[in-house]
């Protein structure tokens, strides 16, 4: 994209909008980002002081969540709102654990979806649909998606960094229905952006950045829990993504919080 075409198509124009998958990829330290993008993630980082470390910390907790779920025995993943491909994949971490791991990639940016693809084509037990996560049933009776899930043994659910782009009422239904259709001892992984108390114009500059592509919504932290109703979480509980099992620096800034919990399906 910015700098190579690794889907192996022709190369791709500049876009007129800024794109937020591509915006997390540069804050990652990507090169699957534009000029449009990078200048919206500098605007986010003016924001928020803090956003480039909470994503890397974000997905340093997925990696953590992931080595947890494959070290527990699941050995079948269900990723929604995969992101364009980031080293390490959660593939590559559980498969360091059972190199016999099956994931299912699901995401609705077609971009995500054929770099994802791309990947798939030469990594076996893995695959990579185009869904709208809103839309569990389609998701789950999705012949690609079953090819690499089996919904009666447990799996690891992620919702890793999504939620915030989902309704923040619909959110916990969502997350419900498709626990419902898990096994138990699945092991559900979920991290949003949270704010309780953030300055309105804070609020809306944030807002601005996404609103060309995606709206963005903050969870608010009491909310955020709601999301785990009927499961058993794991220690430590609902906390900051950096301290799930991680080195417990402090990543709250201007009152904007990435939380993070795993949890059982008993
Ligand atoms: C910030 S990235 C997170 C990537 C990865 N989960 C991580 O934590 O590193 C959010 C991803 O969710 C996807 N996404 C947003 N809304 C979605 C939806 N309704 N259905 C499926 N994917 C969605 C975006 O396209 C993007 O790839």
């Amino acid at each position: 994209m910015g700098h190579e075409d690794r889907s192996g198509g022709a190369a791709e124009q500049e876009p007129l909008l800024p794109n937020p998958v591509r915006i997390y990829d540069y804050l990652l330290g990507g090169k699957d980002n534009f000029a449009v993008d990078r200048q919206a993630a500098e605007h986010l980082q003016h924001a928020i002081p803090g956003v480039r470390e909470s994503a890397r910390a974000n997905r340093r907790f997925l990696v953590r969540a992931v080595q947890l779920m494959a070290e527990s025995g699941i050995g079948q993943f269900l990723d929604l709102g995969t992101g364009l491909p980031t080293s390490p994949n959660v593939h590559e971490v559980a498969r360091d654990v059972d190199p016999e791991v099956t994931v299912a990639y699901v995401d609705n940016d077609p971009t995500v979806t054929a770099f994802n693809r791309a990947l798939r084509a030469d990594t076996p037990r893995v695959v990579a649909v185009h869904h709208d996560l809103r839309h569990p049933a389609e998701v789950l009776a999705d012949p690609v998606v079953r090819q690499a899930i089996d919904l009666n043994a447990p799996l690891g659910l992620l919702l890793v960094a999504v939620l915030h782009f989902v309704d923040r009422r619909d959110a916990a239904a969502l997350v419900t229905s498709y626990v419902d259709q898990l096994a138990p001892g699945s092991l559900v992984a979920i991290s949003a952006a949270c704010a309780a108390d953030l300055a309105a114009p804070d609020v809306a500059r944030i807002q601005a950045v996404y609103s060309a592509t995606t709206p963005f919504v903050f969870h608010h932290p009491d909310e955020f829990a709601l999301l785990f109703d009927g499961l058993e979480l794991a220690e430590p509980g609902i906390v900051e993504v950096s301290k799930w099992r991680g080195d417990g620096l402090s990543l709250s800034y201007a009152g904007m919080t990435f939380l993070a919990g795993v949890a059982r399906k008993t």
